[in-house]
């Protein structure tokens, strides 16, 4: 038997999955070696010439462009970052307006792309790029990965896509299309070191940009998670997981506990001159730089009015008189999920303080959409201009 398909002899012999798992002591880099590496390069670097994508940052060459695409792609499906990714480059066209620009303009373009890290760390990065590389992004993968917001897939994306450089890259697609290749019996995110090595030894050096490109063009349209197509697969035949019919069981998933649930009292306050209360996240955190409607965490035993009356005091130092309810909402953060069950409430004395955020402001309703909102607020804006002014 092939050394590489004994790695899941576990899980062909019995009809579930093998426990306790093949160790990782099986991961050894002679494995990837012992593949057809020329072939798979060969094979996979034509199917892309035929099947690859065209994508707008597949025709710059321009590292900035590359970069802002690279970042966005992170953790957002592509068809979702094509807009963002040219609204982007028209708000700004080079690094140098990016540094410039303010914080607040900066979120309102990443507005709805979630995970707004990313954009506060462009921004910074930008800044950094101005100060310390005189404004040209830098070409060693050493100093890529001083920038704030790149990992090493991120830095080898960007320098494969831009400077044809061969640094391997791991991003989640990768991940899958190496674990079904090689027959890998535990989750991907236990074996990272050995599926780099993967990556790094079947990255074509002559063809970094186009190989690296194919691969997560593979991942992105035939590997898929569910349902790979594996007729269409120019890796088919070198593939454990197509050879043994456990394209649906690999890659392993991860043991996940289910997301913890918060209940949150959230307040649109009022006062006499029909302006709302809102208040600007702070920069460390969740959503940092982000505007919302103020509110927090429901403790056990309170009802959602006591909570809204507690939280405004401690956050802002005002008192409220709790009114009716606007609207409940559910969403879903990457590690948790939340229930937004928002009252309208009328001003009624203090000065409103930052006390637990950056900033807060009275705003007009028509004003809302001048600032940058986390998404779950959409739908607390679009109830309040569907519905009546209360308190009047
Ligand atoms: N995901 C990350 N980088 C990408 C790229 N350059 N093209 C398509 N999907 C990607």
């Amino acid at each position: 038997m092939p050394r590489s398909v004994k790695v899941l002899s576990g899980l062909v012999a019995g009809s579930a999955l093998p426990a306790p798992l093949i160790p990782l002591t099986d991961c050894s880099p002679d494995r990837w070696r012992e593949l057809p590496v020329a072939r798979l390069r060969r094979s996979l670097l034509d199917w892309y010439a035929h099947h690859g994508r065209e994508l707008p940052w597949r025709r710059t060459e321009d590292l900035y462009a590359i970069w802002v695409s690279e970042i966005m792609l992170q953790q957002t499906q592509v068809k979702t970052v094509i807009p963002y990714y040219e609204r982007w480059l028209q708000a700004f066209p080079a690094v140098g307006q990016l540094a410039q620009a303010n914080q607040q303009t900066v979120l309102m373009n990443w507005q709805g792309l979630g995970y707004y890290a990313r954009a506060r760390n462009l921004h910074r990065a930008a800044q950094s790029i101005i100060a310390d590389y005189g404004g040209q992004f830098p070409e060693q993968m050493a100093d890529v990965l001083k920038l704030p917001g790149i990992g090493r897939t991120t830095a080898g994306g960007i320098l494969s896509a831009a400077l044809n450089q061969p640094y391997p890259i791991l991003d989640g697609n990768v991940k899958r299309v190496l674990a079904r290749l090689i027959g890998l019996s535990v989750p991907p995110n236990h074996a990272l070191s050995w599926l780099w090595e993967g990556s790094e030894t079947l990255l074509d050096a002559t063809h970094p940009r186009a190989f690296n490109q194919a691969l997560m063009d593979l991942g992105a349209t035939v590997c898929t998670p569910k349902q790979p197509q594996c007729d269409r697969c120019p890796w088919a035949t070198f593939c454990q997981a197509h050879q043994l019919n456990l394209q649906s069981v690999l890659p392993m998933s991860e043991t996940r506990q289910p997301l913890p649930h918060k209940r949150i009292g959230v307040a649109v306050i009022w006062n006499s001159h029909g302006q709302i209360l809102i208040d600007k996240r702070p920069q460390s955190g969740l959503l940092g730089g982000l505007w919302e409607f103020p509110g927090g965490k429901v403790e056990p035993n309170e009802t959602i009015p006591e909570c809204i009356a507690r939280e405004i005091q401690e956050e802002l130092g005002i008192q409220v008189e709790v009114g009716e309810h606007l609207i409940t909402l559910d969403h879903a953060y990457t590690h948790f999920k939340v229930t937004l069950s928002v009252h309208h409430c009328r001003h009624l004395s203090g000065e409103p303080q930052p006390i637990e955020c950056d900033e807060v402001k009275w705003v007009s309703l028509g004003d809302l959409d001048q600032y940058p909102f986390p998404t779950a607020n959409h739908k607390i804006i679009a109830a309040l201009q569907s519905g009546e002014r209360p308190f009047r």
